[in-house]
C-alpha cells in the first residue's frame, strides 16, 4: 500500500472535530475520489496526509514515510504533492517560471533540468509562454493551472488534488481530465465536481462528518440515490436513469 491511513483523528485547535477515526488504504497507481459535502473533512484530510497539519506518530504512512516524524516529513515534498483549494494560499513568487521553479530549487536539483521541468509543466497544464506573467494577475483559471504545474513539477509519487476543477472553463476542465488520465501516479481527487470524479477515478470515498461513510466503486456509490442523498450529494447526470422516449412524450 502506498498510503496507509489507520485511526486518524484531527481536531483543530478551536475544539472543531474534523477527522473522526479514518481508515484507509491506497495502492501504488490507483485513483481515488474523496466526496463529501461541505465541512465533511476532505482538506483536513489532506492536510494531515501531507503534513501541513500535525498528527500523531504512525498513524499515517505516505510512501514508507510518516508525515508525523519531523525527520520524514523533510522528504515528504517528493512524495506527495497537494494541490490546495484555494490557489491563493500555493502561489507567491513574483513570476509564473519562478513559483513552478521553487519546488524542484529546493529539492537541489541542477538549473538545467529545474527549466526542464518548469517548461514541461507548463507545457502540461497549457500555460507554456506563460513563464513571466505575475501569478497574482492571471485569472482564476490559470492560478489554479500554475498551482498544478508547481506540484507536477517535483514529480511526487502521490497527487492529492483539492477541487481541481473549481475556476476551470469547460475546454481547461476537459483537459485536466486528460492530463490526470495520462498521469500514472497515485491520485487522491477531493471534489464536488462528481462527473469529474467518474471520469478520473474508479474508486471513491465518501466522507461525511469527518467519517468514511462508503469507499468502492464510483459508478456504484454515486449511482445510489438515497447513499447520496443523505449526505448531501446528488446522482450525477450521466448516472440518472435515462427517460424513455416513451415516457418522455407521455409528459410532453
Ligand atoms: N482552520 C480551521 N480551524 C477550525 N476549524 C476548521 C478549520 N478548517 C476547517 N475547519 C472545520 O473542519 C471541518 C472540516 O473542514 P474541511 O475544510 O476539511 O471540509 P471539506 O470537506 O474540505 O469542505 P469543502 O467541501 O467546503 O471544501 C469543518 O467543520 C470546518 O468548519
Ligand atoms: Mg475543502
Amino acid at each position: 500500500m502506498q498510503l496507509h491511513v489507520s485511526g486518524l483523528s484531527y481536531v483543530y485547535p478551536g475544539g472543531e472535530k474534523a477527522l473522526d477515526n479514518i481508515n484507509l488504504q491506497v495502492a501504488v497507481g490507483e485513483n481515488v475520489g474523496l466526496v463529501g459535502p461541505n465541512g465533511a473533512g476532505k482538506t483536513t484530510f489532506f492536510l494531515c496526509v501531507g503534513g501541513v497539519l500535525s498528527i500523531p506518530q504512525a498513524v499515517v504512512q505516505v510512501a514508507g514515510l510518516d508525515p508525523a516524524r519531523r525527520d520524514q516529513r523533510r522528504l515528504l515534498p517528493i512524495k506527495i504533492g497537494i494541490v490546495f483549494q484555494d490557489s491563493d494560499d500555493q502561489l507567491f513568487s513574483t513570476t509564473v517560471a519562478d513559483d513552478v521553479a521553487f519546488g524542484p530549487l529546493n529539492l537541489g536539483l541542477p538549473l538545467p533540468e529545474v527549466r526542464r521541468r518548469v517548461a514541461d509543466a507548463l507545457t502540461q497544464v497549457g500555460l507554456s509562454g506563460f513563464d513571466s506573467r505575475v501569478p497574482f494577475h492571471l485569472s482564476g483559471g490559470e492560478k489554479r493551472r500554475v498551482a498544478l504545474a508547481g506540484i507536477l513539477a517535483m514529480q511526487p509519487e502521490i497527487l492529492l488534488l483539492d477541487e481541481p476543477s473549481s475556476h476551470l472553463d469547460p475546454r481547461g476542465r476537459r483537459e485536466l481530465i486528460g492530463l490526470v488520465n495520462s498521469l500514472s501516479v497515485t491520485k487522491i481527487i477531493a471534489s464536488h465536481d462528481l462527473e469529474f470524479i467518474l471520469e478520473t477515478c474508479r474508486r471513491v470515498v465518501i466522507l461525511d462528518a469527518g467519517r468514511v461513510v462508503a469507499d468502492g466503486s464510483a459508478r456504484v456509490l454515486l449511482s445510489n440515490p438515497a447513499l447520496m442523498n443523505d449526505h448531501g450529494l446528488e446522482v450525477p447526470h450521466s448516472l440518472t436513469p435515462h427517460v424513455s422516449p416513451h415516457h418522455r412524450k407521455g409528459i410532453e
